[in-house]
């Protein structure tokens, strides 16, 4: 809902529980009143007549209150919008006009032929922010940085600020820390997402799990990206994201060009941590992604046990030990086509494999069918291995520089995606592989970044970096569309492409490569605090964990711990006892029960992976599933009962585990033993309201 003052100079933007104000001064400087609680149009319009600070020769009375600062004038905050003209660098821009279209608004502003609309959308209480920039004028325009959006914080005694770090195979670290003077910069300039950071970050000063103010601030960008964090001289804190790392050059306008921004949300709650991991849960599920309601089936997925080694006969074993414990979704992962036997070579040829499919794709499709699974298979569109029929015939067709060397990672070459042959090339071969056989799931991976971004022949090689982003979003889009049954995975060497950009047109994602089921529980944590479990795959694999740590675990901590999100299976199960296979089977029984709840459920994180015990819990409905953990068991240190969250104090609850029946209150304020004991164990309980 947007409220406009009757001069149509201040704007207040309303989700169900929070608010969000700008104001337009007589002196044509837009700038922010509130981000916070619900508020009504006569409280903006109080803030907007509260004087600004005056004047002085060595500050701004703009900085730290304008909605998007650009370059040039009297600022001196680091600036989201920086433009380069042949005549001059910088904006100095008039409002022309607003308008609204259901919950979105618009404002636009001109500097001589340039214009500039800044969007806003509430969605729930998620304030979703993009800007558009349409070049009308004669001369072409340079974009050196056109950030999405910049938020701006209340001042409080002292602001924290919490971000997920990472690298491959241990991504998504929740880190926080007191913010101090400065800029706090974090991104990529991979070309993807990146596994490094997470695009989010969240404020707070005083805030816990479950109570307090915490705004967080999400970027949707699959390609290098940047978020900084400023605490300005006067203790003011705002938030300025978008595309691109760098200030260097994001795209070149020619008269009649636009732009379109990513979108920046921001989110305001004073639930804490939790609560606002509820908040983006929710928008996810409701406005981002697609088909959230549906269920996610449980998938077998072939990389770990077998890798390169893709064979029929072996795969079919698989597929029959798979569907026997419950696998409704079967994958054959990398190394189905061309000559892919290793990763040395392959990439780019997506026909099958002649000596391992002679009759193509089909028949394997057929039998997993038959056993009354989905059928998937792995591809790698944006990359290409020298040895290749692709990169034969079409050299020049991957990003690279004029006589420099072509840098190879994991020996391939990133395709350059921004060429319409390669875009056309990769939507004939990719369409024509569905169509070929009857494949249902598509797992999209990404496994190097760019190195050699370049574009010979190209005059503003540059909009590469943005142009890769766009034709991967297009070519997903329109397989989309012309598949409509066919759903699809983001993978980038684990989670190395998480965003919203990708989460709006991808079923699920690839959370980590990392399978130990131990480490496993702090990336979800961190994952958590931004995705619901509704998209966040994972999988149980052979035990000792022979890909990465050598950890030895027991097939129920495995489970428990793929159970938190959406579950797979990824060990040789040609290798897993009758005795195994039959255990599998009962925790995919399980685990298609709690389903609903975990899938589409509220996330109360119980405990932190930290220290001895951890645990989340799903509510939906009447009905809530706690998963609890045990790391390890101390000698003389009781393991605590764990608190359960959002249940009525009325009510009364049955545990299907124990036939208990507990009291609400008694669970919320005392809590539940969930009867964990020794080192690595953990546990599933379901409850019921009676
Ligand atoms: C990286 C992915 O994260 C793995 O799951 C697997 O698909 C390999 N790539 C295959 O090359």
């Amino acid at each position: 809902m947007t409220d406009i003052a009757e001069d149509g100079r201040t704007w207040l933007l309303s989700g169900p529980g929070s608010s969000y104000a700008l104001h337009l001064t007589d002196a044509g400087e837009l700038l922010h009143l509130h981000w916070g609680p619900r508020i009504a149009l006569a409280d903006a319009e109080a803030l907007a007549v509260r004087p600004l600070p005056g004047h002085r020769a060595f500050e701004s009375p703009l900085d730290g209150r304008e909605e998007y600062p650009v370059e040039g004038g009297p600022r001196f905050v680091r600036p989201a919008l920086s433009v380069r003209t042949p005549e001059r660098r910088g904006t100095e821009w008039a409002f022309e006009a607003y308008d609204t279209e259901g919950a979105e608004l618009r404002l636009r502003f001109r500097d001589a032929g340039l214009v500039i609309t800044l969007h806003y959308r509430m969605r729930g209480d998620v304030v979703e922010r993009w800007v558009r920039l349409d070049n009308r004028g004669e001369a072409h325009v340079e974009l050196l940085r056109a950030d999405a959006a910049t938020w701006t914080l209340p001042d409080r005694e002292g602001w924290r600020l919490s971000q997920l770090h990472g690298r491959w195979a241990a991504e998504s670290r929740l880190t926080s820390a007191p913010l101090t003077y400065g800029d706090k910069v974090i991104g990529s300039r991979r070309g993807h997402t990146g596994h490094q950071h997470l695009p989010w970050v969240a404020l707070d000063s005083d805030a816990t799990e479950e109570r307090g103010e915490v705004y967080g601030c999400a970027l949707g960008w699959s390609g290098s990206w940047r978020i900084a964090v400023a605490q300005l001289p006067d203790a003011r804190v705002q938030i300025t994201g978008g595309a691109g790392y760098d200030d260097s050059g994001l795209l070149m306008l020619a008269p009649g060009e636009s732009y379109t921004s990513p979108v920046f949300a921001g989110l305001w709650n004073d639930g804490g941590f939790g609560g606002a991991s509820r908040a983006w849960h929710a928008y996810q599920r409701a406005y981002v992604i697609p088909d959230a309601d549906r269920d996610r089936p449980v998938l077998f997925n072939s990389w770990e046990a077998t890798h390169f080694d893709i064979a029929q006969e072996r795969q079919t074993a698989l597929a029959r030990r798979a569907a026997a414990i419950g696998v409704e979704l079967f994958v054959v992962d990398d190394g189905w086509f061309g000559a892919r036997t290793s990763d040395r070579a392959g990439l780019g040829d997506w026909t099958p494999n002649p000596d391992r499919f002679p009759q193509g794709l089909k028949p394997l499709a057929d039998q997993v069918h038959a056993l009354g699974m989905q059928f998937g298979i792995w591809v790698e569109p944006e990359m290409v291995n020298p040895d290749s029929e692709l990169y034969r015939a079409h050299p020049d067709w991957v990003q690279y520089q004029t006589g420099r060397k072509r840098t190879e990672m994991r020996h391939q070459l990133v395709l350059n995606l921004a060429r319409e042959d390669v875009q056309e090339y990769l939507w004939e071969r990719l369409d024509a592989l569905l169509a070929g056989a009857p494949i249902d799931y598509v797992k999209w991976d990404f496994n190097r970044c760019f190195t050699d971004a370049g574009w010979p022949g190209e005059p503003y090689p540059q909009r590469l970096w943005v142009d890769h982003v766009r034709a991967l979003y297009a070519l997903v889009d329109r397989l989309r569309a012309a598949h409509p049954g066919v759903a699809f995975e983001s993978c980038s060497g684990g989670g190395g492409r998480i965003d919203l950009g990708i989460v709006s047109r991808t079923d699920q994602v690839w959370t980590s490569d990392n399978t130990d089921p131990l480490d496993r529980l702090a990336i979800q944590h961190g994952f958590s605090q931004i995705h619901p479990a509704r998209i966040m795959a994972a999988w149980v694999t052979d035990s000792p964990n022979t890909q990465l740590n050598g950890r030895a675990t027991s097939l129920r901590f495995r489970f428990v711990s793929s159970m938190a999100g959406v579950l797979g299976v990824g060990g040789d199960l040609t290798e897993w006892s009758e005795e195994e296979l039959a255990e599998a089977r009962r925790w995919v029984d399980l685990y298609k029960e709690i389903r609903p709840v975990v899938q589409h459920g509220e996330l109360y994180r119980l405990r932190p992976p930290e220290g001895g015990l951890s645990a989340v819990q799903y509510l939906r409905g009447d009905e809530t599933v706690v998963l609890a953990w045990l790391q390890a068991q101390r000698f003389g240190e009781p393991v605590p009962a764990l608190r359960l969250r959002g249940l009525d104090p009325s009510a009364s609850y049955e545990c299907r585990e124990t036939g208990e029946i507990h009291r609400g209150a008694v669970l919320l304020h005392h809590g539940l033993h969930a009867g964990l004991r020794g080192d690595l164990d953990a546990t599933v309980l379901r409850l019921r309201r009676i």
